[in-house]
């Protein structure tokens, strides 16, 4: 395998600190330099172990920061970008939509300019299913396609389509060698307390209400975020410049049947479950599907939820240490604001 220099951007964050070991234990021969503005999202201690390899690099630092931006790409002249760097829970953006204007959209626009002056081989964009807006729940039959029209429901979603027409159009207008993947929902470690598989974990652990919003019927489709890395792998290894992938493993589940199942994991009663008022705008249904990616770069994901999501509350009961430091700083007011009193 040749040798590759990777810019991981937003990789002290949940998937993109995945990717960073996902990337490191598969090509040892790689060099990862993770580009992060450790957020309130992102954890240098979530990259601890990383640190200590040779071939890893962490540098602070905001991919809305052109020179900072330039000045890396020329120093480590990469020749892939993946960019996950971005704000990314919908509730935030509910309350304060101009920073994920500014992170999602202006963001990837300072990285594929300097993609362009520096001749990287590959950008990628890292987007999301929620692009595609929602699908009806008494319609099982209807997947997200590539060819689905965009039709968002949140800020956050709306950002996000935004940096796929953006990175669309700097493949067309400039000769970007740029890809786009489309995942679902993922789960797994390091994932931020505020979503929902670990703020339920966290919650039913400390016999705290669970908070379930509107009546817990809406669907996602959730993947273990291991086969979210795997599938970025092949995109970047594939000769796929301008190509748009859906990643997903068809398994929908309702939430408060998550919610029950993580309760009954842990041994605690249902009557931590708490109906709250539902979100704005609250997509109902979320399903994909990921014939492309299947036979194009035969991707299949080897993680079963029934095995994941085990796998995901050990991870939690096992770094008590990683989530309740989080919990106990600013996430705290973060918290009392959403669900104050509930
Ligand atoms: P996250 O919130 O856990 O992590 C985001 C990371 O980006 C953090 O480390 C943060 O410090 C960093 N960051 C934020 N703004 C930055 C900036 N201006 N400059 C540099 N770094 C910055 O997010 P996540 O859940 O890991 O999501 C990663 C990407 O995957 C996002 O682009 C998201 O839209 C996409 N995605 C997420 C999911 C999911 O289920 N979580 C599903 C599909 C796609
Ligand atoms: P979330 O993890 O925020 O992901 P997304 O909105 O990007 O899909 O939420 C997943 C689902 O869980 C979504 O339907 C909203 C719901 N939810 C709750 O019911 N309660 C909560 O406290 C949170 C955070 C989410």
């Amino acid at each position: 395998m040749d040798k590759k220099t990777i810019i991981v951007t937003g990789g002290a964050g949940f998937i993109g600190s995945n990717f960073v070991y996902y990337m490191l234990k598969k090509y040892p021969n790689y060099r990862i330099v993770c580009l992060d503005a450790l957020t309130y999202a992102g954890n240098l201690s979530t990259l601890e172990k990383a640190m200590k390899k040779e071939n890893f690099r962490f540098v602070k630092g905001d991919i809305r920061d052109r020179e900072a931006v330039d000045n890396l790409f020329a120093e480590e002249e990469p020749d892939v970008v993946v960019n996950f760097a971005a704000e990314s829970h919908v509730d935030r953006s509910i309350e304060n939509p101009q920073i994920f204007l500014e992170t999602n959209i202006m963001g990837p626009e300072v990285l594929m300019e300097a993609c362009l002056k520096h001749k990287v081989g590959r950008y990628h964009q890292v987007s999301t299913d929620e692009v595609y807006g929602d699908l009806p729940l008494d319609r099982p039959d209807l997947f997200f396609t590539e060819k689905t029209n965009l039709h968002t429901s949140s800020p956050y979603s709306a950002s996000k389509a935004s940096a796929d027409l953006l990175t669309m159009a700097y493949h067309r207008t400039f000769g970007l060698p740029a890809t786009i993947s489309r995942c679902s929902n993922n789960y797994g470690p390091y994932h931020f307390p505020e979503k929902l598989i670990p703020l339920m974990i966290i919650n039913a652990l400390n016999d705290k209400p669970l908070p379930v919003y509107g009546d817990g019927k809406n669907v996602r489709d959730w993947l273990y975020v291991e086969d979210h890395c795997k599938a970025i792998d092949m995109i970047i290894h594939a000769d796929c410049v301008g190509e748009v992938y859906n990643v997903g493993g068809h398994n929908e589940m309702a939430n408060i049947d998550i919610v029950k199942l993580i309760l009954k994991e842990l041994g605690k009663p249902e009557s931590l479950i708490t109906f709250v008022e539902d979100r704005k705008g609250h997509d109902r249904r979320y399903a994909i599907d990921p014939t492309k990616i299947k036979t194009q770069l035969g991707w299949e994901p080897e993680t079963k939820f029934t095995n994941g999501i085990v796998k995901t509350i050990k991870w939690y009961l096992d770094h008590k240490d990683w989530w309740e430091e989080i919990i106990s700083g600013e996430y705290q007011k973060y918290y009392e604001k959403m669900y104050g009193g509930k």
